[in-house]
């Protein structure tokens, strides 16, 4: 097949397996190299999936058969990586989150300005329930929004951090907020709408001494709009909860729990989407959408159109989460840093 897209792999630990199983499940697409600093996992990958193990990154970004590539390291290498494979003209398809801080985020943002060479993963965005809360919230069918409430409770403990990146500042650069609760503070910011300024606070707990990244953490958002919102996210419970957003409209209440819908309205509750709850791959709080996200990556590159998530659309939740942590650290409000991409680009 001519227009053949091949794929490269950066990182083939646990998320790689819904990486890669999408690109195989797409027509046209293959695994080409997939490279990992432990050769082991790439060659275990390869064998699963498909391609070949490569000996290095520079390998993969020197291959004309490589159109794509996958970001699936650890955080505190997305951005970099990033951008010397956009230099090398490649597309990128980066694990969240895209970069460690905003210097980096705008670099990002000023090297791929209209979202056609960089996408973000997000993939709860594409989740039926979100695409479904989206619709009914800018329909205003119930209203307008009048307040909204994150909540991620989850489970990580000392075992989950005994790796040689998680629990730690340098590669992870944060815990609960930039690993976990990234996603439903991207789910309350895409259906809440833009933020303004937030304060909150973060604190390390049960793994005091172990881990040098947040288990807990709070915050209050305002939004552009005049509401106010409320996070909760922990790593600290004793199970991993679907996370769940309250959006609080005038006549009635969406909850987004998981992946599925509903709606309260005084005393009725009523199922709007209800998910089929079948991942089978990696984590079940991961949930489905990896597929549908990676599936349009290829379909946009194929048609040369912009993607739903790039730089820009991935901010505003990297920003939530790195005025938090300024937030706990100074104890005041961050107000809302906004892109001006006209700055000279810095790479
Ligand atoms: N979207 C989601 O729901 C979701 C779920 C899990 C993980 N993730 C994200 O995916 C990324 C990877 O997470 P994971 O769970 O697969 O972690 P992991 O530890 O299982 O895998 C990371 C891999 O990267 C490799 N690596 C480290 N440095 C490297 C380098 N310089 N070059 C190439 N490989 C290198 C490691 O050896 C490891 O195999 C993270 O950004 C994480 O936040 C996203």
């Amino acid at each position: 097949m001519t227009n053949l897209i091949g794929a490269g792999i950066f990182g083939c630990g646990g998320i790689s397996e819904n990486h890669l199983s999408a690109i195989n499940s797409i027509t046209g697409v293959e695994p080409i190299l997939l490279f990992d600093i432990k050769k082991e996992r790439a060659e275990a990958r390869a064998a699963q999936f498909g391609g070949t193990p490569a000996e290095s990154f520079g390998q993969v970004l020197d291959d004309p058969r490589v159109k794509a590539v996958h970001i699936l390291t650890p955080h505190a290498l997305h951005a970099g990586q990033a951008l010397m494979s956009l230099s090398r003209g490649k597309y990128v398809l980066c694990e969240k989150p895209m970069a460690t801080t905003l210097a980096d985020a705008k670099r990002l943002m000023r090297a791929d300005p209209e979202a056609r060479r960089l996408c973000v993963i997000f993939q709860n965005r594409y989740n039926k329930s979100t695409e479904m809360a989206k619709r009914i919230i800018s329909e205003q069918t119930y209203g307008k929004i009048i307040t909204i409430k994150a909540e991620m409770t989850w489970h990580r403990d000392a075992q989950y951090y005994s790796d040689d990146w998680h629990g730690t500042q340098a590669l992870e650069c944060g815990g609960v907020l930039i690993n976990q609760a990234i996603h439903t503070i991207d789910l309350m910011l895409y259906l809440g709408g833009a933020p303004e300024a937030v304060k909150g606070a973060v604190t390390t707990d049960l793994l005091e001494g172990v881990i040098e990244v947040e288990e807990n953490a709070h915050a209050v958002v305002k939004f552009k709009s005049g509401i106010v919102g409320l996070l909760y996210a922990s790593n600290s419970f004793g199970i991993s909860e679907k996370p769940t957003l309250r959006i609080v409209c005038e006549t009635g209440t969406l909850v987004l729990n998981g992946s599925d819908l509903l709606l309260e309205r005084g005393s009725e509750c009523n199922i709007l989407v209800r998910s089929e709850g079948t991942a089978t791959l990696g984590k079940a709080v991961y949930g489905d959408s990896h597929i549908h996200q990676i599936s349009e990556f290829y379909r946009c590159i194929r048609n040369e159109e912009p993607f739903k998530i790039g730089a820009r659309e991935a901010y505003n939740a990297l920003w939530a989460v790195l005025s938090i942590y300024e937030s706990s650290r100074t104890g005041r409000w961050v107000r809302y840093e906004s892109i001006d991409l006209s700055e000279s680009t810095q790479m």
